[in-house]
């Protein structure tokens, strides 16, 4: 995933450029650059690196003058993080340049064509391709160039175009991968997502797939990829510009930790009636709500973690059978999807390609899709037959959090609506769960109260190797989210294992000292935890257990304990994660580690 600005207007480009790609790291940050018109030729800066370096090489953009640009900041796909690979590129002439993000699935194929034509490349991208053939098919007119390069292209793009010889013009390209536009009286804006351009306008345009955009100073069009003239809507985006700010927070991860509360609170607030769920976005009458024969939930990473947790709670609940796949696998594996059966995705982004495919895979086959989502008017938002959105507001750190709760939330309203519809919890059954859901909020802010004690456990692990987390049944499913969490963000080696599954080799791995965090949150459960744990402690494990309060016969066993409050074991979940991100997030600040930009990762995965 890569970020993505131009301005085309009156002002400095470079400065609203450089301001844009500041909000759009999260996005990706190995490398960046700008393309300028500096009123003879474009001229383009490039580094590698964070963004600072770029701005620090271009004097914060004053040795960039001029009132049209683009500009990126690259999470590499194709090509090593290099100057040479960083964007913009550049055609020949250096007449025509782009900044891309996704992937040209056929750009081995063109670039060899374009070779057998003449053409030489510099970098190892698949985006040079583009600014090649803008320039094979350039004959004085931008937009036709375009379109018939769209014609060429396969794969997944968003692209911002500068042509040297129509510098009052902007061109934005979209198909798969997100991309904005804007406008002020100060000129017209290109962003791959609403923080980058939120200072400057509020009324955003989202492009569709294959739609081209021609910026001007002071207005836009939309075209088709056949160059039909379209007219398109704003939407306002109403969001609080602080909230894509730290707010007094070190990172953005513990700011976002800490809105867990208010997350659940803004997803469940909206649908919860006068002690009834109400899901208004889920047009699908209660009727046909009981015809649901099988629910497949289809995601990837924390997303899928979070499904794992809907399969107990709506197997529990709703007594329909529920398989969850990741999204990367459930399209390519011919899934058999029956009569009867409907299809949930689960996406923080909205625009994870793989997500993206598995939803137009069930589409495709005639199933209804849910999508939970949190970025509004994202592409899965768009293209779900009905959204439920978890409203968690814009989430920047890499490693997700209340998105995350937000997901969860949203599934134990699923599926308490449709356990009610489907009479398989009684009124007595269903009022404890709303009360148990009401205090989660409450509950979640108290667990984040013991962020020092986590503090200080979590010191005396910057060093580790290894570490496990183990749970049975819902304990299993944070218990990935866990590992998740601390791996992707620490970088120390984790694995999340059924609990009763390590017997069965893994356990292997575990020697004197080894931590294994153990979640034991399920009564009925109970027993057979303790017993595991008791297994590794005889290997010489350090055993951190996670259990509900009152259970202080686990100090017997375990050697480090943390309390989650009392709530109905289906939604322990939403309880047991806040120490464990905590911990993980801990262990990563005590190493030194970019909390909010892990290494190697990107917000939003919009490639494959
Ligand atoms: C989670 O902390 C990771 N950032 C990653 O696993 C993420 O959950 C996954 O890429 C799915 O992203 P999405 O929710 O935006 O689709």
């Amino acid at each position: 995933m890569c970020g993505i600005v131009g301005y085309i207007g009156t002002k400095e480009a470079a400065l609203i450029i450089l301001d844009g790609l500041a909000k759009l790291e999260y996005r990706g940050y190995d490398s960046a650059g700008m393309a300028i018109f500096d009123g003879e030729k474009i001229r383009i800066s490039k580094s590698v690196g964070r963004l600072k370096v770029l701005e620090s090489e271009t004097c914060g953009g004053k040795t960039m003058r001029g009132t049209v640009g683009i500009g990126h900041t690259r999470w590499a796909t194709h090509g090593v993080p290099s100057k040479t690979n960083a964007h913009p590129h550049f055609n020949r002439q250096e007449t025509i340049c782009v900044v891309h993000n996704g992937i040209i699935e056929n750009y081995i194929a063109l670039r060899k064509k374009l070779a057998d034509r003449g053409y030489e490349f510099v970098s190892d991208t698949d985006t040079e391709v583009v600014a090649h053939l803008l320039d094979y098919y350039y004959k004085g007119n931008p937009l036709e160039a375009i379109t018939k390069v769209l014609h060429r292209v396969e794969g997944s793009y968003a692209l911002g175009v500068m042509f040297a010889q129509h510098p009052d013009q902007l061109f934005a390209v979209r198909k798969d991968s997100p991309l904005i536009v804007g406008q002020n009286e100060d000129g017209c804006y290109i962003a791959s997502d609403v923080p980058a351009i939120l200072k400057y306008t509020r009324n955003v345009y989202y492009v569709d797939n294959q739609e081209i955009v021609r910026l001007r100073g002071d207005h836009m069009h939309f075209y088709t990829v056949d160059e039909e003239e379209l007219k398109k809507e704003a939407v306002y985006i109403d969001w609080d510009a602080n909230a894509a700010e730290k707010a007094g927070y070190e990172h953005f991860m513990l700011k976002e930790m800490y809105e867990q509360p208010k997350t659940v609170m803004d997803t469940l607030s909206p649908r919860i009636r006068e002690n009834d769920i109400v899901i208004e976005e889920f047009e699908m009458p209660d009727e046909q709500l009981r015809q649901i024969k099988k629910i497949h939930i289809v995601a990837c990473g924390s997303a899928y973690h979070a499904g794992v947790t809907g399969k107990y709670v709506l197997e529990s609940l709703a007594r329909i059978p529920v398989e969850v796949d990741l999204a990367s696998e459930f399209r390519y594996r011919d899934p058999i999807l029956e009569e009867g059966a409907m299809v949930i995705v689960i996406s923080q982004s909205g625009e994870t390609a793989d997500t993206l495919a598995a939803l137009r895979e069930a589409k495709s086959r005639g199933f209804r899709v849910l999508g939970i989502v949190n970025v509004v008017g994202s592409s899965i938002a768009r293209e779900a037959d009905s959204v439920m959105y978890t409203w968690a507001g814009p989430e920047i750190a890499v490693a997700t959090t209340k998105a995350y709760s937000g997901q969860l939330t949203a599934l134990y309203l699923l599926a308490m609506k449709f356990a009610k519809v489907r009479n398989t919890v009684t009124e007595a059954e269903f009022e404890e769960l709303l009360d148990s859901l009401k205090r989660l909020p409450d509950q979640i802010e108290l667990l984040l109260g013991s962020k020092e004690r986590i503090q200080r456990f979590a010191n005396r692990y910057v060093g580790a190797k290894d570490i496990f987390f183990v749970g049975r049944g819902i304990d299993y499913a944070i218990s990935l989210e866990g590992s998740l969490k601390l791996k992707e963000i620490s970088y120390i080696h984790s694995e999340a294992y059924a609990a009763g599954e390590l017997k069965h080799g893994t356990i292997s791995l575990i020697e004197e000292g080894t931590l294994v965090a153990v979640v034991a949150t399920q009564q009925h459960l109970y027993p057979k935890t303790i017993s595991n744990m008791v297994e590794v402690k005889a290997r010489g494990a350090f055993v951190l257990a996670v259990t509900n309060e009152g259970n202080h016969d686990i100090e017997k066993v375990a050697d480090y304990v943390i309390y989650i409050p009392k709530t109905h074991p289906l939604f322990a979940n939403s309880l047991a994660i806040v120490p464990l991100q905590l911990f993980g997030y801990y262990v990563a600040v005590g190493k030194g580690c970019d909390v909010d930009k892990p290494r190697n990762l990107a917000k939003s995965v919009t490639v494959e």
